[in-house]
């Protein structure tokens, strides 16, 4: 398949790229480096031993995309491509429906205009919002705390509005629970800019030397050693989920939302444990208060994907710590 992958040099399509070229299929990527390195072409060259096409493009510019859709016969999109940052999302609501919003529409209009009606959206589990209770299972009400989950909710609502208008579209939903890991080359990987948010990034900054010590947000949470639970799942795994993705929406229509994450709980502790074991590093931590927006429990009900599209995450939590570590470890500045 000819497959325009739109966010494609960032961390999950990066990855998800790699996967595609080793079953052959033709890739187009569209990204414009607002958080990601040129860099990363060379290394997935490297790292398939394939090519592919690069434009460095903002999908917000229909005139310059639609030339993409012109000089390519494209069968497929997978739509990476956006900001994911939830507090950036608080502090620039504007800047965030902006670009998530409008870049899908821009792409959804010219998917029109040249007839390409198979679309694998990056969505999140934070669409299931505050009130639902793990395993959370794709039939859920919706509800979103923050701009960027609204996006994510909007957009997954816009997708179905694009399918009752025209039921020749052939929609995935993915749902991505927490992605970690990294290839297991360690030339590609995560590469947050500033100090992190997310867990795996500031634990592996930790044991590099970049930060003192993690704060562990909250201890007494009603989980198996009072703190946060969530699906952790290697993004590699999450990579393989794309290509049954792309390769399941290919003869069929209709939309569907599916869960991409491991179906399996663990807790903050469980993943500093895990790390410290994988890798014989010690990570020195504090406990301090809960994170304002943050659950309890958050873990997948992954039957769906198991189901529709034959895919389940085989990676262990200790493979997560291991590659995370690896990449990090060769590359302590990230791609700089
Ligand atoms: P990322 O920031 O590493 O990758 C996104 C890529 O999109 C970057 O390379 C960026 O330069 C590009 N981009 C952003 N806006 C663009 C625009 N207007 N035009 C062209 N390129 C643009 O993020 P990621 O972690 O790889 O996430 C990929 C997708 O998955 C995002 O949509 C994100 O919201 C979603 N997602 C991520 C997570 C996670 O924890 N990483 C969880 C759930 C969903
Ligand atoms: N945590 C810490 N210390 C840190 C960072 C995180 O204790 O320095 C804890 C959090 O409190 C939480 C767990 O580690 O219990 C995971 O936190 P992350 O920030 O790594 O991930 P979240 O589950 O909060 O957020 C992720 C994505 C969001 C997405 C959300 C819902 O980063 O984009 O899942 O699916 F919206």
């Amino acid at each position: 398949m000819n497959i325009l992958v739109t966010g494609g040099t960032g961390y999950i399509g990066s990855h998800t790229v790699i996967e595609l070229l080793k079953l052959d299929h033709n890739i187009i990527i569209a990204d414009n480096f607002s958080n990601s390195k040129p860099g990363v072409l060379n290394l997935i060259r490297e790292i398939s031993g394939k090519e592919f096409k690069f434009y460095q493009v903002d999908i917000l510019d229909r005139e310059n995309l639609e030339k993409v859709f012109i000089n390519n016969s494209i069968d497929a999109v997978i739509h990476f491509a956006g900001l994911k940052a939830v507090g950036e999302s608080v502090a620039m609501p504007v800047a965030y429906y902006h670009n998530n919003i409008t870049s899908t529409l821009v792409l959804c209009d010219l998917m029109n205009k040249y007839d390409v009606k198979n679309m694998v959206f990056s969505s999140s589990a934070t669409v299931y919002g505050m009130n639902n209770i793990s395993p959370l299972t794709e039939d859920l009400p919706l509800s979103t705390t923050n701009p960027y989950g609204s996006t994510k909710m909007m957009i997954e609502q816009i997708l179905q509005d694009v399918y009752i208008s025209d039921n020749g579209w052939s929609t995935a939903l993915l749902r991505y629970f927490n992605p970690i890991g990294a290839h297991e080359s360690g030339k590609i990987g995560e590469d947050p800019n500033g100090i992190p948010n997310n867990l795996m990034p500031y634990i592996t900054q930790v044991a590099v030397g970049k930060r003192d010590q993690l704060s562990i947000f909250g201890s007494d949470y009603d989980t198996h050693d009072g703190t946060g639970v969530r699906d952790y799942i290697h993004v590699v795994d999450l990579a393989r989920g794309h290509v049954k993705a792309v390769e399941y929406i290919a003869d069929k229509t209709g939309v569907e939302a599916i869960n991409l994450g491991a179906g399996k709980g663990y807790s903050v502790l469980d993943v500093v444990n895990n790390f410290q074991k994988a890798n014989e590093i010690k990570i020195p931590y504090v406990l301090t208060d809960r994170r304002p927006g943050d659950i309890a429990t958050c873990y997948a009900d992954a039957g769906k994907a198991e189901k529709l599209l034959g895919w389940k995450a085989e990676k262990t939590l200790e493979d997560m710590c291991r590659d995370s570590w690896r990449w990090q470890s060769k590359n302590p500045n990230g791609y700089e």
